[in-house]
């Protein structure tokens, strides 16, 4: 059986967990969200998964937009799988629902502990936290194809009622609402060395290098790919990320995170 799984990632942790359950369930294609937006998608595979992180404890603003333009037919299994910091709030509730809207089932939806890459509130965590994460999503990956393997249902795995009130709904609807523009905290220090790896690793072209120096365009995804990545620690976030400790995963390539050519 065929599958196609579309994925977004910034610091690798999604990418990670896309490519460890293409390989176990066999017959899958791993394709970035950002390119499939980009492309006319017949959907002639008979399972589609979709692989993203939690963003203020719901979807990140481009994976809502692309499922708003998913056209899959009813006979096809969707299955998704979400990685978070912890609490993965309602966004597998709020992607059920919006594929409902195009007349598609989400038939199964996990959400799998990783380390969490949002820099603005915390640096990277120890190395042996991280492998314990990682030790932890490869006992849940196993479980996720055992059951995607035999199209079995699952109900969405979501964090409590309070939590999907107040963060899911009004924190992310909040943050929603201006998230394209929150690149205005962005800065840079003068240790850049003009190298071009943050206007690559933009899922969605948003920096521009204008005398060297990255320029935020104000269509951001605030995945962090472009802080966590710079190899010299010269893009800053606010006032608080100078010193702290970048995140990306470790086992995921810079080369893997670049998809445009
Ligand atoms: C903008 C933003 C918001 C986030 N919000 C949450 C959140 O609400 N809950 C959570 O558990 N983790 C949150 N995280 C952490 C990520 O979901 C987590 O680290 C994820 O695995 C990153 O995936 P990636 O490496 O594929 O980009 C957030 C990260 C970012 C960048
Ligand atoms: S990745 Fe870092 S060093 Fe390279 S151009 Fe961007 S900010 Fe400068
Ligand atoms: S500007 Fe940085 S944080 Fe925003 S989408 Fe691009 S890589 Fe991600």
């Amino acid at each position: 059986m065929k599958t196609t799984i579309y994925y977004f990632t910034g610091t690798g942790n999604s990418l990670k967990i896309a490519g460890d359950i293409a390989s176990q369930l066999g017959e899958t294609s791993l394709v970035p969200v950002q390119n499939a937006m980009k492309e006319k998608s017949a959907f002639s595979e008979d399972r589609i998964g979709l692989v993203f992180p939690v963003y203020m404890w719901g979807m990140p603003s481009i994976v809502s937009e692309f499922v708003k333009k998913l056209k899959i037919g009813k006979d096809k299994y969707v299955f998704a799988v979400v990685t978070c910091g912890g609490i993965p709030g309602a966004a597998l509730l709020q992607l059920s629902k919006a594929l409902k809207k195009q007349g598609v089932k989400l038939s199964a939806g996990f959400a799998i502990q990783m380390p969490g890459n949002y820099i603005p509130m915390y640096g990277a965590v120890s190395p042996e936290k991280q492998n314990k994460h990682f030790e932890k999503a490869v006992e849940k990956v196993k479980k996720i194809v055992e059951i995607v393997k035999k199209n079995g249902v699952c109900k969405p795995e979501a964090s409590n009622f309070i939590i999907n009130t107040l963060g899911s709904g009004i924190v992310y609807n909040l943050s929603m609402s201006h998230i394209h523009t929150m690149d205005k905290s962005f800065s840079v220090l003068d240790k850049c060395n003009s190298c071009g790896i943050c206007v690559k690793v933009c899922p969605v072209e948003n920096i521009k290098l204008e005398n060297g120096k990255p320029v935020w365009q104000g269509k951001c995804e605030q995945c962090m790919s472009c802080i966590q990545w710079c190899p010299v620690e010269a893009i800053q976030y606010g006032k608080k990320t100078q010193g702290r400790k970048r995140y990306h995963h470790p086992e995921i390539k810079l080369a893997q995170i670049i998809t445009r050519g």
